[in-house]
This record gives C-alpha cells, sequence and structure tokens, in this order.
C-alpha cells in the first residue's frame, strides 16, 4: 500500500495528510476549492516546522521532502492509483453521502475506504457504497500527528481484511488503535458530545464561566484539557453536527443540542478555526 487518497482538507484532513506524508504514502488530498487547498498547504507546512520537534516519533520530518509527497487538488481522476482512502469531509450526512459514489466510480476496487466521522454510524455509510466489506471507520483524535491512539470502528459488514489492511497503515502512521463495533458516536463521543453539551448549557445558565468549567476539569480530575476547550479544538460546528447525528440516531432528547452552542454556530464562533469560540485565538 503505498498511495492514499484524503477528502477533505479542513482541521482533520489536513492532520491526517500530514502525519501519512510523514510516514512515507503518498497523498491526494481532495477538497471542493483552492482557495481551501492553499490554506491545507500553508497550514501543513507551519505545522511541520513547529511540530516537529515534538511529534510523537521525536522524529523531525524533512519539509520539503514531505510536502512533495502530497498533491493538493480539487478533481478525484487521481484516486484511480489510491489503495486506501480517509474521507474527513464536513460532519453532515447530506454531504457525506454525495462523497461515497465519487469514490466508488474513481477508486480501484481492492482500495478500503475509512471513514474519519465523529459520530455518523460507519454501517449507514457502507450503504451507499458497493463495497460494504471494504469501508471502516477510523477515528482519529485532534491534532493527529501528535495523537498516538485512534478509535477503529467496524462496521455491519467490515472483514477481519479489511481491519487488517488497517491495522497495517495506522502501524506506519505510528498509531495505536482501539477497535469497536459499530454505533452512532462510536465509545468517544457518545460520552465526550454529551459532556461538552452538557458543559454548554452550564455557561448558558451562568452556573460558571467556559474557564471555571475547564478548570474543575483541569484541577479537580487531572484531564490535560477542559471540555470547552476541548470543544473549541474540535470546532463547534463540529460539535453541532455530531449532536445532531446523536439525536437524529437514538431519537432520545438527552443529545438536544444546547441553545448556546447553535447560537454561537449561527454566530460564525466555530472555535480555534474561527479565531474565536469559548475563547479567542490568534487569527491565520
Ligand atoms: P472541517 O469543517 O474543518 O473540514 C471539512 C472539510 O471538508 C472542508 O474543508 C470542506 O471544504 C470539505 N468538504 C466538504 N464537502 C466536500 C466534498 N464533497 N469533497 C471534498 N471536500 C469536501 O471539519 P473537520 O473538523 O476537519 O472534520 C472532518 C470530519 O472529521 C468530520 O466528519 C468530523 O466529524 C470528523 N472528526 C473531527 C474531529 C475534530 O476534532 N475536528 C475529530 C475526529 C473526527
Amino acid at each position: 500500500m503505498n498511495v492514499v487518497g484524503v477528502i477533505g482538507g479542513g482541521v482533520m484532513g489536513v492532520g491526517v495528510a500530514q502525519n501519512l506524508a510523514e510516514s512515507g504514502f503518498e497523498v491526494i488530498l481532495i477538497d471542493l476549492a483552492d482557495a481551501v487547498l492553499e490554506r491545507a498547504r500553508t497550514d501543513i507546512k507551519n505545522n511541520l516546522r513547529f511540530q516537529g520537534l515534538l511529534n510523537q516519533s521525536g522524529r523531525r520530518s524533512d519539509v520539503g521532502e514531505t510536502m512533495q509527497r502530497i498533491a493538493f487538488t480539487t478533481s478525484y481522476e487521481g484516486l484511480a492509483r489510491a489503495d486506501f482512502v480517509i474521507e474527513n469531509v464536513v460532519e453532515k450526512w447530506e454531504v457525506k453521502k454525495q462523497v461515497y459514489p465519487l469514490l466508488e466510480q474513481h477508486c480501484p476496487a481492492h482500495c478500503v475506504f475509512a471513514a474519519n466521522t465523529s459520530a455518523i454510524p460507519i454501517t449507514r455509510i457502507a450503504a451507499v457504497t458497493r463495497r460494504a466489506p471494504q469501508v471502516i471507520g477510523i477515528h482519529f483524535m485532534n491534532p493527529v500527528p501528535m495523537k498516538k491512539t485512534v478509535e477503529v470502528i467496524k462496521g455491519f459488514h467490515t472483514t477481519e481484511a479489511t481491519i487488517e489492511i488497517t491495522a497495517g497503515l495506522l502501524q506506519r502512521m505510528g498509531k495505536d488503535f482501539v477497535l469497536v463495533n459499530d454505533s452512532p458516536g462510536f465509545v468517544s463521543n457518545r460520552v465526550l458530545m454529551l459532556t461538552i453539551n452538557e458543559a454548554i448549557n452550564l455557561v448558558q445558565e451562568q452556573v460558571s464561566s467556559a474557564e471555571q468549567v475547564d478548570q474543575i476539569f483541569k484541577s479537580c480530575f487531572g484531564h490535560k484539557m477542559g471540555p470547552l476547550e476541548t470543544a473549541d479544538l474540535i470546532g463547534l460546528d463540529t460539535i453541532l453536527y455530531s449532536i445532531e447525528v446523536l439525536q437524529e440516531c437514538f431519537a432520545d432528547s438527552k443529545y438536544r443540542p444546547s441553545p448556546l452552542l447553535k447560537k454561537m454556530v449561527d454566530a460564525g464562533l466555530h472555535g480555534r478555526k474561527s479565531g474565536r469560540g469559548f475563547y479567542h485565538y490568534p487569527t491565520h
């Protein structure tokens, strides 16, 4: 396996593409617009420069060589050479479900499709392809090159062979994984999204400030980051879409998105990537 398609060049696509290229894979990074791809190129270059000394393997990648392994494109044509595809488009079923038929059209028959999704069931994704046994979930953590462990999700039809191929790719990327069965939100986000949503409700009800919520998690529970810092890192839009997926899948009111979360997303406060969420960040 040598050529990996990465679909979506946002927060996660950038991290996945960087990690793959640093691990020696040839990467085809696809997004909808040249402007997004230019930003992705700049972000990866900057990350390679600044994360070099901190990444999990402790090795420093040659920026020029690593960048040369990534093709930035809006065209799906190059996927004819892909052995594996990792899809990282926005967490909306209406968007994701349109991507997989395109992958079917362009990728060779042996290619595995991995969905990097926060909550959408892998079995549902597999159903819009003609290769359900070769569809799997890889829930990467953010920032991808810095996080050692991922959650791998076995869809209803995912075969052992697909799991083995995925394990091989992850090993080359320097990752460990925890394999779980398919369910909306899997393990991580079924718990995390509710926690973040409830933390936002506390801020909305003025029980405490965002800083106080985070301080309690860090100082009392020993977490490295509080839930609202984590929410800003993930992206508040992605948090909202993920909770909406959980609400739709389980039809359970406990997944009702916080009105404050909705308001912040409407106001363009999407967290770190937009420069402002619960906290302020220097803009690009
Ligand atoms: P994002 O909003 O930063 O990026 C999504 C990208 O997908 C955008 O650049 C958009 O232009 C692109 N896109 C939309 N439709 C497309 C299409 N048809 N073809 C190609 N590109 C398309 O979102 P982010 O945070 O990168 O999330 C991507 C996926 O990863 C989501 O499913 C999310 O739930 C999941 N995820 C996010 C994590 C996070 O911490 N942000 C963590 C783990 C998974």
